[in-house]
């Protein structure tokens, strides 16, 4: 379906399915003029003005929403399947159970999240997830894992993002790895934050994905223009995007700083001057959109900022190598489970 700007007549094409999702009218801004644009669904209910419609929550505002109701994100149903598994089985150790939470950015999050709670007496430090498994113990591991594990957002697909069921779940992995493996290669003291860090680094994703959707058809409008990314669009849209939420997450979480600071610049880690562990996961991001593991809306629009290549001295035959390794651990990791 095609819909015109009132004000400065620019024409964007929205699918069909999407308006059919909204029961009443839609409205949005122009991304070309900011100018209002109405959508009239056809579907029977209640009319909303425009006034009405155009009143969503962005910046600051939605921001404070999101931070007061996010609680917990969803793990992977493969994952919690796993854990259930493992935790069942009477021979089952303590290090069988880390390495299940090694799997899962929700897990992990959680994990993270307990154990720099002030509760443990070490706020603010545990930054790898052996650490924290550690620091909270068997049987504390287990009452999480179930707790989370029972979780009733399992296995969705993030619509707004237009990821599949595990999309994200494979990209955050492939991203784990190859930040770690960068690390052993490059700087071998930050192996185990820059695998925690490239686990967490898109968990924005997961939190905003709800948000995305309410507002689908301006995000389908936003990409069209040209040189637009999904990105932009959530700048625009909502008034930050998901590195920005998630680093906000992890802060109001206790998880350390170094953690949240690598995940709020993981798309443009130059703007923090030089950041070893932000360079890291940055590559890896990268690295995991190039070979396609998760790519979702806009993923092959990425390339590896200057400074970070530089930094690590990766050339495309490295990349290439690094690229095949993190499928090889994606599907390593996947089928173990
Ligand atoms: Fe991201
Ligand atoms: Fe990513």
């Amino acid at each position: 379906m095609n819909v015109q700007c009132p004000q400065c007549r620019k024409t964007y094409s929205i699918p069909e399915e999407r308006i059919k999702a909204y029961s009443t009218s839609v409205a949005f801004a122009c991304p070309s003029c900011k100018g209002t644009i109405e959508i009239r669904a056809e579907k029977a209910g209640p009319q909303k003005d425009a006034a009405e419609a155009t009143a969503v929550p962005t910046g600051n505002i939605l921001k404070k929403r999101i931070l007061r109701t996010v609680n917990d994100l969803p793990p992977m149903p493969q994952v919690a399947d796993k854990a259930r598994r493992v935790m069942a089985d009477p021979d089952s150790s303590f290090a069988d159970l880390a390495k299940v939470i090694e799997t899962d950015q929700a897990i992990a999050a959680r994990v993270l999240k307990l154990s720099n709670s002030s509760y443990y007496g070490v706020m603010g430090t545990v930054t790898s997830i052996q650490h924290a498994s550690v620091v909270l113990g068997m049987k504390t591991l287990n009452e999480l894992l179930t707790l989370a594990c029972a979780s009733s957002l399992l296995g969705s697909n993030l619509d707004g993002y237009e990821l599949q069921t595990g999309d994200l779940w494979r990209h955050s992995l492939a991203v784990a790895g190859c930040a770690r493996q960068l690390a052993n290669d490059k700087h071998p003291e930050l192996a185990d934050d820059a695998f925690s860090a490239g686990l967490i680094h898109d968990c924005g994703k997961l939190i905003l994905d709800k948000y995305i959707l309410e507002r689908k058809p301006q995000f389908d409008a936003f990409i069209q223009e040209e040189g637009k990314t999904f990105l932009d669009a959530e700048r625009d849209i909502l008034g930050f995007d998901h590195s920005q939420i998630a680093a906000d997450v992890c802060e109001k979480w206790t998880i350390p700083k170094k953690l949240t600071t690598a995940i709020q610049y993981h798309h443009n880690p130059s703007m923090l001057g030089h950041n070893e562990l932000a360079f890291l996961v940055h590559a890896a991001d990268g690295i995991a959109l190039m070979s396609g593991i998760g790519a979702g809306v806009d993923g092959m629009m990425y390339s590896i900022d200057r400074h970070t290549a530089e930094f690590l001295k990766l050339d495309s035959m490295q990349i290439s190598t690094y690229m095949l390794a993190a499928a090889e651990y994606v599907e390593k990791t996947v089928g173990n489970m």
